[in-house]
């Protein structure tokens, strides 16, 4: 029952209408209960042709039944609505959960899994809250009320019903547990099945770029069928344990029909309590089919909750906190000698040889422009998003004004830095809340002012609703060049200390990132800019260029100075010229 603990306090924010509902519940099945003594009296009375105690015993039969509507009514509302509440919360604190989670976390996780368990598994146990408690509380009134006055009506009898109930507990345990361990695999097998079917979305281009939607589409199939083979192994058992349990409850009926009836032939139970008596058995095999429901609910929901808890277990990622005051602004930012293990082999456990920083140096002060360089895969993304705490670097190796950023909190560090991530994400929300993302009492114009910076202005004009064009999923309708320049516009929307962009005109054409960069240049003056760039052009403007050679800093110093020093940047810059003097031909 451990896995199913973190409910508690969920359940205990809503206990008034939890207590509420289940006193509902025990209201109505106490009246449940008195059915059948009525109909035992109305028989006796029908016997001995008293009329008026008939009629009688059918006015309170029918007053009971209204009764009954009206609190069954309540008591859904009241425990289902719990239920619905609580999966709200869940839902809320796992999506929270997930926002706050390591990076590395989210890396080794498929988004299409942990989708399935913000929707199927939390489904689950919604249900398990809801209806499962709901049964479980109507089984344990009606099963030992029902015995209880059944003893009153009959001990043989009674006992001799008893036989049939130990073996459908003993049929609901050994099907049960299988039952478990299938529903387990068929959640998997679905969680694969979503995972799939999003990640094919999200590649749906380079799919049928190559022409691999035959490929794809067996693979899917594969993995449709086996989620169906599962899903009827699950059917085929059920379909077993219900059928079972009604037969063990039919055979009850019948010893009491034969038992039974015999007792009355011998006058020593009345017509109406032998009435009385064959009612209860029939309400008992409600309860008992229920118990064998709520075993099956029981175990789903802690295998649900057993992954959700693997999420909900994951420590925050540094620091986040809520009640965060401004953060002084920022005059230096350097990295000191960084080293570190990063890399696939690190995160994921497998043997490859794992890259690693192996003394990165740099330093950028406000009113610098610092370019960051170096060939492909050398560390030059890994060693921003060190900066940002997105991933978490070494204590004494990144400092703001000397002190290290390991103990700053990431939302402050993160409001005095602005940041263009290489992949510049757009949501699929219109082009103005795009770029004012993060910031939201921005008026138009400054937005507008932004755009023109960046070049898009005319192109902004051009779209049906101007700023208010709504953008493809992941900005898909925009063209990649587009793409990128909201997300600079984005960053320079942002007031900041430093600005950081990775790589942020990589599809820009040269005459358009030039004329960005002009005004950038003017709009932030007096702060710090670390571009990360593989264009010369870009490079030979900076203040001060880094460049990074497998995850160690090899030269630092102004284009001239390191074109001079015919080292690595040299060969670098020499190789990216050609290209770039190639490219400017066609
Ligand atoms: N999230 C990650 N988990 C594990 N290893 C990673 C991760 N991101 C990058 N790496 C590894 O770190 C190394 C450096 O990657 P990085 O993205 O920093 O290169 P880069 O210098 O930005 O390259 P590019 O110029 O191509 O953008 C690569 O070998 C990559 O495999
Ligand atoms: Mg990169």
């Amino acid at each position: 029952m451990r896995t199913l603990h973190r409910l508690w306090p969920y359940v205990k924010k809503y206990r008034a209408a939890i207590s509420a509902g289940l006193a509902c519940l025990v209201a109505v099945d106490v009246i449940q209960l008195i059915f059948p003594l009525l109909m035992a009296h109305a028989v006796d009375a029908l016997k001995i042709r008293n009329l008026s105690e008939v009629h009688r015993a059918l006015a309170w039969l029918a007053g009971l039944a209204v009764l009954i509507v009206a609190i069954r009514y309540l008591w859904r509302l009241l425990l289902l609505g719990a239920s619905r509440k609580i999966e709200r919360d869940l839902r809320d604190d796992f999506f929270r959960k997930l926002l706050r989670a390591p990076q590395p976390f989210l890396d080794g996780s498929r988004s299409g899994d942990l989708l399935s368990l913000s929707t199927n598994d939390i489904a689950v146990v919604r249900q398990f809250l809801g209806f499962g408690l709901m049964s479980l509380g109507d089984a344990v009134v009606l099963i030992s009320f029902s015995i209880f006055l059944m003893f009153t009506l009959s001990v043989p009898l009674t006992l001799l019903v008893a036989v049939p109930l130990p073996l459908i507990t003993l049929a609901m345990l050994k099907l049960g547990i299988r039952l478990h361990d299938a529903h387990e695999e068929t959640q998997n097998q679905f969680g694969d099945l979503s995972a799939r079917l999003q990640e094919d979305l999200y590649g749906v281009r380079v799919i049928r770029a190559y022409g691999q939607e035959q490929n794809r589409q067996a693979a899917f199939t594969g993995a449709a069928d086996a989620y169906r083979r599962k899903i009827m192994y699950v059917t085929r058992l059920q379909g077993l344990f219900y059928p079972l349990l009604k037969v063990l409850a039919g055979a009850a009926t019948v010893l009491v029909l034969w038992f039974g009836g015999l007792e009355v032939i011998r006058g020593r139970l009345t017509l109406g309590q032998f009435v009385a008596f064959t009612e209860y058995v029939a309400m008992l095999s409600w309860p008992l089919m229920a118990l064998g429901w709520i075993i099956n609910l029981v175990q789903r929901a802690r295998a649900s909750m057993g992954r959700l808890n693997r999420v909900f277990e994951v420590s925050d990622a540094a620091g986040g906190r809520e009640d965060l005051e401004p953060a002084p602004a920022f005059r230096t930012l350097e990295v000191r000698d960084l080293t570190q293990d990063v890399g696939f082999g690190a995160a994921h456990g497998d043997s490859s040889e794992p890259f690693r920083f192996d003394g990165v140096r740099l330093v950028l002060r406000r009113g610098e422009w610092v370019g960051l360089a170096g060939r492909t895969a050398c560390g030059k993304s890994s060693l921003v998003s060190r900066v940002l705490r997105i991933y978490e670097p070494p204590a004494g190796a990144i400092f703001l004004d000397g002190v290290d950023v390991t103990r700053i909190d990431p939302r402050a560090l993160r409001e005095r830095i602005s940041y263009v991530p290489q992949e510049g994400f757009l949501f699929s929300q219109s082009l103005l809340s795009n770029f004012k993302l993060g910031s939201r009492n921005i008026p138009e114009e400054s937005v507008a002012q932004i755009a023109d910076i960046v070049q898009m202005k005319d192109e902004i004009d051009r779209f049906p609703d101007r700023l208010k064009s709504r953008v493809g999923e992941r900005g898909i309708t925009l063209s990649g060049g587009q793409r990128q320049r909201v997300a600079v516009g984005r960053a320079l929307l942002k007031d900041a200390d430093f600005y950081i962009f990775d790589d942020p005109f990589s599809c820009v054409d040269l005459d358009t990132e030039e004329r960005v960069f002009e005004r950038m240049k003017t709009l932030l003056a007096g702060r710090g800019v670390l571009m990360i760039t593989h264009r010369v052009q870009t490079l030979a403007r900076m203040d001060r260029i880094v460049f990074i050679d497998a995850g160690r800093t090899v030269e630092t110093g102004t284009h001239a100075e390191l074109l001079a020093r015919r080292g690595m940047y040299a060969r670098f810059v020499e190789a990216q010229e050609l290209k770039e003097r190639l490219e400017a031909a066609v």
